[in-house]
């Protein structure tokens, strides 16, 4: 195990920004992982968990504490075809295979294998970057899936009492963009491996606009075709990002924003507001009757068009949800200054509250349960 000193983090995220950590360690294996962090309680030092830096945005004054990059290494162990309900002759004709798969896996490489597999469930999250371990904390999801649907079990670290345990998905509170590793156990686990269970006689379901533009009259394309199509789908926005030859419009977290949940109450006054009939504003539905609207849409109509610029900041030229490091060396204040810019424009003009979300660690990094009043206030 090897903890080093004032390690500059800004390279080890996609957005490029951000100060240094006091310590760091990144961990490949599972002694490494419980080294690391006994070496912070013994100095009493909080400790932030990373994956793959994707989903981050780092002050610029950096973390005191350790921040611990989890990334357990070694090949995805796969066990295909076992009858359901075990094997005591009570099979059924649905089968399914199941991945074991440590944190430190690339995200996109564990996808197409599965694909190249001829396997559906996770087809339509290629091309996302990060690493295995991240996919559970913040629910990932596009065009149609959720990272939920596959998931069976999450191995972790507990960081409280220092022990290994498995949560199995019902467990881990998934919800869109979301799960208690990110709100309500926010900062008491480290995931070192993720268990997927894919059943084998699924078929593919397009129900993305964009997918399904894509493949016209192809109803019934294979899980390696879709895979194809959805990184070419994220290339066209920008979202493909190539670590090894970043553009302007690459070095983002992705979302910045996350598609906000209103109540039909405040659908209607956003109508009123842009003087459209309610039945025309691009909503999905969501639980409980409410409506989740897109994020980039209530941007654009707040006055911010794509290539917006703040500075050495700005908003993605080909996507309006994600926030970019346009020059290379905007700073995460910058960057917090465009947030504040676009959060308080839709929300003097629309009365609506983005949330924020990749995760911010800075130096006041709160490791308690986070709090939802930015949701609970587009919900009255
Ligand atoms: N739109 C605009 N301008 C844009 C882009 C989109 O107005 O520049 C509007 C359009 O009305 C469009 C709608 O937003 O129909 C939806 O756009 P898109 O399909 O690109 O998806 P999104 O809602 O902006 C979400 C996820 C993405 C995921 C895509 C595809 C969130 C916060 N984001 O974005 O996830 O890739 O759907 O499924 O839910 C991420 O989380 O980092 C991420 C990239």
């Amino acid at each position: 195990m090897q903890i080093e000193e004032h390690v500059a983090l800004a390279p080890l995220t996609t957005l490029r920004i951000g100060g240094p950590a006091r310590f760091f360690c990144r961990a490949t294996t599972e002694g490494d992982l419980l080294g690391a962090v006994c070496f912070a309680r013994e100095r009493g030092l909080p400790v932030f968990v990373m994956g793959g830096g994707s989903n981050l945005l780092v002050a610029d004054e950096g973390f005191s504490g350790l921040v611990l990059q989890v990334a357990i290494a070694g090949a995805p162990i796969v066990d295909g075809l076992l009858p359901v309900g075990g094997l005591d002759g009570e099979s059924t004709a649905r089968r399914f295979v199941t991945y074991d798969v440590p944190a430190g896996f690339d995200w996109d490489a564990f996808v197409l294998l599965t694909c190249q597999a001829r396997l559906t469930g996770v087809e339509c999250l290629a091309g996302i970057p990060g690493m295995v371990g991240g996919s559970p904390v913040q629910n990932v999801g596009a065009y149609g899936q959720e990272v939920s649907q596959t998931i069976s079990a999450v191995r972790v670290l507990n960081l409280q009492t220092l022990s290994f345990e498995t949560l199995q998905a019902d467990a881990c509170g998934f919800a869109y963009r979301r799960s208690i590793f990110n709100a309500s156990e926010r900062g008491r686990y480290a995931v070192c491996r993720v268990f997927f269970r894919f059943e084998v006689d699924a078929k593919p379901q397009l129900t993305y606009a964009d997918l399904k533009r894509y493949f016209g009259e192809c109803t019934n394309p294979s899980p390696l075709e879709i895979y194809e199509a959805v990184r070419l789908t994220r290339e066209g926005k920008g979202m493909l990002i190539d670590p090894g030859n970043l553009t302007s419009d690459m070095r983002s977290a992705g979302s910045f924003f996350k598609n906000p949940v209103v109540s039909a109450a405040r659908l209607l006054s956003l109508a009123e507001a842009l003087a459209m009939d309610a039945g025309t504003i691009p909503n999905w539905p969501a639980p409980s009757g409410e409506v989740k609207l897109p994020a980039a849409w209530l941007i654009e109509r707040a006055g911010f068009a794509k290539g917006f610029a703040q500075g050495s900041a700005g908003i993605s030229s080909r996507h309006t949800l994600a926030l970019t490091n346009r020059s290379g060396d905007a700073s995460c204040a910058d960057l917090l200054r465009l947030r504040d810019t676009i959060t308080a424009e839709v929300a003097r003009r629309f009365g609506i509250a983005l949330e924020q979300e990749p995760v911010y660690l800075s130096p006041a990094y709160d490791l308690s349960p986070a709090h939802d009043l930015l949701s609970a206030h587009n919900r009255s």
